[in-house]
């Protein structure tokens, strides 16, 4: 199939662009590339042996998008492309509803113009917003008490994908919500490597890992969980790619499907430290500080419906993924 791919070069884009390649499926990147590197098709290539087409542009340029569309025939869409900072996104709420939100109305009109009618979308355990039970099925509802901007777009982008599928019978859309995916592909070539100070866990550790921060904040040892940190259901980017390659079966029956992409087990933030200073052999310097605003404490996934519907699993563990994480420091040091 050909397939195109927003959000191509970044983190999790750029895992799926691989595996999509390695099946014999043709990849089409759009990229902004405001928080990714252009290098990273080169990379691709290489894991590959295939290089796939890209185009850095921004979903909001109407129609330099729809040209896209007319150029090539397009079999579906895999759509990662969006800003994913939940402090900025509670500094900037415009620029981050114009992005997310108008991108992703310019693509699926664009998709319209040109008869795609599938979908894969690039969601978020964040929709599920806080409730009081700690395992999150997708049966729970959606969009109540989701702590900030970036978190809302994600739940918009799946009601407007619901009412797409609500006003065309043949359209089809798969939401997948991600819980954390962390870890790398094995080569160490392409990884989660984000432009400036991270926001994100295991950016930051690999930071404070290579030396270019000082120590890892802990945000908060005082919750009530095993260990008065965090727990989290952290996903190896394989599995979650893999999660990707499962959903494009299920676009073959028309309408709105969501699926959880998570372990099913929560991990804290400190295991992840402990089990890293174990992996590589050296100590991650750590201080306690305050919660972070918005955090919630447990959040982890039911994977059942993925596991029946999309015969999918998670197979790596924690272990797997920090030790492909640390490939990936070795090779960018
Ligand atoms: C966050 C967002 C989620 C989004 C995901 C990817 C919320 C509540 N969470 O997930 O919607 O999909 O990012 O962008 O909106 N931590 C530290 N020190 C750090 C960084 C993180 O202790 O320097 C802790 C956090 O407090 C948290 C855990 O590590 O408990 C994971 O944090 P993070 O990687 O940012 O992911 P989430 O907050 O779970």
């Amino acid at each position: 199939m050909r397939i195109l791919v927003t959000g191509g070069t970044g983190y999790i884009g750029s895992h799926v662009s691989v595996d999509l390649l390695n099946e014999g499926h043709e990849v089409i990147i759009i990229d902004s590339l405001i928080n990714s590197k252009a290098s990273t098709i080169n990379k691709i290539a290489k894991i590959t042996g295939k290089t796939p087409l890209f185009y850095q542009d921004d979903l909001t340029n109407y129609e330099s998008i729809q040209k896209i569309f007319k150029n090539h025939g397009v079999d579906l869409v895999i759509h990662f492309a969006g800003l994913k900072s939940v402090s900025e996104s509670v500094e900037k709420p415009l620029f981050y509803y114009h992005e997310n939100i108008t991108g992703t109305i310019n693509l699926l009109k664009c998709m319209q113009d040109s008869q795609v009618e599938k979908i894969i979308f690039s969601s978020s355990a964040t929709v599920y917003g806080d409730s009081e039970a700690k395992e999150r099925t997708e049966t729970m509802p959606t969009g109540q008490n989701i702590a900030n901007p970036y978190g809302r777009t994600k739940y918009m982008i799946e009601e407007i994908l619901k009412d797409v599928c609500a006003s065309d019978p043949n359209f089809s859309t798969v939401a997948l919500r991600y819980f954390n995916p962390i870890g790398n592909h094995p080569s160490g070539l392409i990884g989660e490597d984000p432009n400036g100070i991270p926001n994100n866990l295991m950016p930051y550790v690999m930071k404070v890992a290579s030396g270019e921060l000082k120590e890892l904040s802990i945000y908060g040892n005082d919750y009530n969980t095993p260990d008065g940190t965090c727990r989290r259901d952290f996903i190896h980017v394989t599995d979650l790619s893999n999660g990707h390659l499962a959903a494009i079966k299920a676009l073959e029956t028309p309408g709105f499907k969501a699926f959880n992409l998570g372990t099913g087990t929560p991990t804290s933030v400190l295991e992840i430290v402990t089990a890293f200073e174990k992996i590589s052999g050296k100590s991650l310097p750590y201080k306690f500080v305050a919660r972070r605003p918005g955090d919630l404490a447990e959040i982890w996934a039911n994977p059942s419906k993925a596991k029946k519907e999309l015969n999918w699993k998670t197979k790596l563990t924690i272990e797997d993924a920090l030790k492909d994480t640390l490939t990936f420091l070795e090779n960018h040091q």
